[in-house]
């Protein structure tokens, strides 16, 4: 469909739902011969710069319908919920003229809180959901394996990617242990994910910082791709979740696309990008620069996702979204997303310094896992009262060391982390894992990062050698994967 073609349909519907919520409020009259109801008359126009549309109404074809009327506020809420939210107003000067504003819930996006700090109990449940944000109607939850399993996001310095990029991979990292999800992060800038991401233990390879990094890392992520669908072949799936067990998610992100622009690397990554679906590979890549130079076509079809920040001009809007609006976004993690159909506006959640708490509870710690009052702890509960982890009894032994919040602080964070076990009741006490013992006996907390690759390597070897030995040389350097574990003994393919 042409513009044109299209512009007057848009138009057209807007009119429609203008003149059914007259009728519906008894306004219009019926024809007394011919039947139908008298119909005002105006001239619609589509304004993109303004992303309004307007209609100028006819003075001497109003229908019958007093000027007042047409200044009800109540008539402009009925308009408004019959527009799908759209806000719609009249204005009485040169005559009488409608506004309406094309994107819907951008007015009240004002009131949404301008800080959502990232917090464990804000991530939804379900296999590789995170929450986006929130907008007015409620919590935006992204699939990342699912519909939103490849994402753009563009804005101006300062919009809020990064930030996105951070919650994304702490949200996912936090309900789903390295069997499940893998994590391959570049941030060319260096700066943005801190010492918490590089002990993520589900990280595929290390955070790439430089371009080399970044170019082997983008490499890399596309072999393991080209691996998990010779894989495939050889068990006759078609899809990464229909395997017995399935291959973790790989998370791939990408902080700075423009840095790739028309490189061979950006190639590969819109190559892996285009075909991980199927294998369970996932992108998140951002852009200061919403230009046609980094966006081309190729860019815009492998990620189909679009999350914009503020952008510095209603062109930059338009190169990221197809649309302006984004330039309007007043501050920091406001965003605005085309999802699933519907035009959202959401404030994205905001993830502390260093990755804030939940990065916390989901890096592996660094030596010495425990302070010396978290061992007390630890070897009270397992001599005095079985190795319960009850709070109100350790706040009594341990009153001036440590507070009763700061102790059930505690308790949820290394629940998270499988130190403490979780109760099957709410009333019942965590216990102390044998984990946890071993750790306040001075064992190292456990690095899986790093064991669980060397580890590995070794059956990925086995099961290269029965798959094909191209594959085998591509996967021998790095870590992959929990999936590869159990899910394909290596009889099934001999
Ligand atoms: N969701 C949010 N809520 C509130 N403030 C936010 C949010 N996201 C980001 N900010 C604020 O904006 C600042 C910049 O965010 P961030 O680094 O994510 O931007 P960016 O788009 O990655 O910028 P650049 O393009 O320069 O890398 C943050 O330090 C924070 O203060
Ligand atoms: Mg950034």
């Amino acid at each position: 469909m042409d513009y044109e073609a299209m512009a007057e349909r848009e138009i057209d519907s807007y009119w429609m739902a203008i003149v059914n919520t007259l009728k519906q409020r008894n306004l219009l009259r019926q024809r007394p011969q011919q039947g139908g109801y008298i119909i005002p008359r105006a001239l619609g126009v589509l304004d993109t710069e303004a992303d309004c549309c307007y209609f100028v109404l006819d003075m001497q074809y109003l229908a019958g319908v007093p000027r007042e009327k047409w200044l009800d506020h109540d008539l402009w809420r009925q308009w408004r919920a019959a527009l799908s939210g759209r806000a719609v107003g009249v204005a009485d000067g040169f005559g009488l003229w409608i506004g309406i504003r094309r994107k819907p819930g951008l007015p009240t996006a004002k009131r949404l809180p301008a800080v959502i700090p990232l917090e464990a109990d804000r991530i939804p449940d379900g296999l590789y959901t995170i929450c986006l944000g929130q907008s007015k109607r409620g919590d935006v939850v992204l699939d990342l394996a699912g519909s939103e399993r490849a994402i753009l996001c563009g804005g101006a310095p300062g919009g809020g990617k990064s930030n996105l990029m951070q919650s994304i991979i702490l949200q996912l990292c936090a309900k789903h242990g390295p069997d499940e999800l893998q994590v391959a992060i570049v941030d060319t800038k260096t700066v943005d994910f801190g010492p918490a991401f590089e002990r993520l233990p589900h990280l595929f390879m290390p955070v790439a910082h430089t371009m080399d990094e970044a170019t082997a890392l983008i490499g890399t992520v596309e072999q393991e791709r080209q691996r998990r669908a010779a894989i495939m072949r050889q068990a006759g799936v078609n899809h990464w979740r229909k395997l017995a067990e399935p291959f973790p998610l790989l998370l791939t992100t990408i902080d700075e696309a423009a840095d790739f622009a028309k490189t061979p690397a950006m190639e590969i990554l819109v190559e892996s990008a285009r075909k991980g679906r199927a294998m369970g590979c996932s992108f998140v890549v951002g852009t200061q620069l919403p230009s046609a130079r980094v966006i081309d076509p190729q860019v815009r079809a492998a990620l189909e996702t679009i999350v914009a920040f503020r952008c510095r001009t209603h062109l930059e809007s338009q190169a990221i979204l197809g649309i302006g609006g984004a330039e309007k976004l007043e501050r920091p993690g406001l965003a605005l997303a085309y999802l699933r159909g519907k035009w959202v506006t959401a404030q994205t959640l905001l993830v502390g310094d260093d990755g804030g708490d939940l990065a916390d509870t989901v890096a592996v710690p660094v030596a010495p896992a425990l302070a010396a009052v978290e061992v007390d702890l630890v070897r009270y509960a397992l001599d005095e009262i079985d190795g319960r982890f009850i709070i109100g009894r350790l706040a009594e032994q341990f009153a001036g060391q440590i507070s009763k919040y700061k102790l059930a602080k505690l308790a949820r964070k290394w629940e998270l982390r499988g130190w403490l076990t979780t109760p099957a009741h709410a009333t019942d006490a965590r216990k102390v894992t044998d984990e946890l013992a071993a750790l306040a006996d001075g064992g190292l907390p456990p690095v899986q990062g790093i064991q669980g690759r060397d580890s590995r390597i070794g059956q990925i070897g086995q099961i290269g050698g029965v798959i094909g030995a191209e594959t085998v040389t591509g996967d021998r350097d790095r870590g992959v994967t929990g999936a590869m574990r159990g899910g394909f003994p290596v009889s099934s393919f001999s």
